[in-house]
């Protein structure tokens, strides 16, 4: 079964609760998920492999560590986890940046796909795949299942705000795949919105609705 990290760091708390009040507005909600994305991203990226180069400071020869393995690639699912990417990419700038456009059906609340570009070089990317919301699970599951068949095989999930119900889903539907996630609340409305949540993320984002 996949490894559930809640990252608990008193700045990605406090930012989440900023950004829950509901008179948080756009430009500071916009910001404050920069802002976790970042942090989240330390996290996430805190075992990346190591390897040990030769280098030469202004002092004298000697080894030192950087990154090894694969590259990373970053995958908003739109329209939200747009609000993420740049703060991902403060940390890891050479990350490239795919698409997966998913929305919910108002009436069913299962995922629309309406588009998909992914970075080309399959073999050489580990993926984060970022959205605030973790819900249903059914977009994070629809997004890593077109992921999947694309060849990929090293997916992380980092989103916000979870439920036990959608971690449980993506959990059964994707054994392999790690979640990284600012806060489990409570449960699902009956519009199947995370309660107490905060909100529909993408409208808060971007001022619609
Ligand atoms: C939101 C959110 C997730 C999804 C979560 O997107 O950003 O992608 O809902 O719900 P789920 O886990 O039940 O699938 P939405 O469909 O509202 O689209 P938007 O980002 O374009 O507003
Ligand atoms: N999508 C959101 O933006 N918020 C929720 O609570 C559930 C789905």
């Amino acid at each position: 079964m996949s490894k559930v990290t809640v990252v608990d760091h008193p700045l990605v708390q406090h930012k989440l609760t900023l950004m829950r009040d509901k008179n948080c507005g756009t430009k500071d909600f916009r910001q404050l998920l920069e802002e976790i994305a970042m942090l989240m991203a330390y996290e996430v990226t805190r075992e990346l492999p190591l390897e040990e180069i030769e280098i030469e400071t202004p002092i004298t020869k000697c080894k030192s560590k950087i990154i090894a393995g694969k590259k990373l690639g970053i995958v908003p699912i739109l329209r939200a986890g747009l609000g993420m990417v740049d703060g991902v990419l403060a940390l890891v700038p050479t990350a490239k940046v795919g698409h997966i456009g998913l929305y919910r059906d108002p009436e069913t609340h299962l995922p629309v796909e309406y588009y998909c570009k992914l970075p080309m070089d399959v073999a050489e990317r580990d993926l984060i795949v970022v959205d605030p919301m973790l819900a249903t699970g059914g977009s994070s599951i629809a997004a890593i299942d077109f992921i999947k068949r694309r060849g990929y095989k090293t997916i992380t999930l980092m989103c916000l705000v979870g439920c036990p119900e959608g971690i449980e889903a993506v959990q059964k539907a994707h054994p392999d795949v790690d979640i990284y996630i600012a806060a489990i609340d409570e449960k699902l409305n009956e519009n199947k919105y995370i309660v107490p949540g905060l909100g529909d993320a993408g409208d808060r984002l971007y001022g619609t609705k």
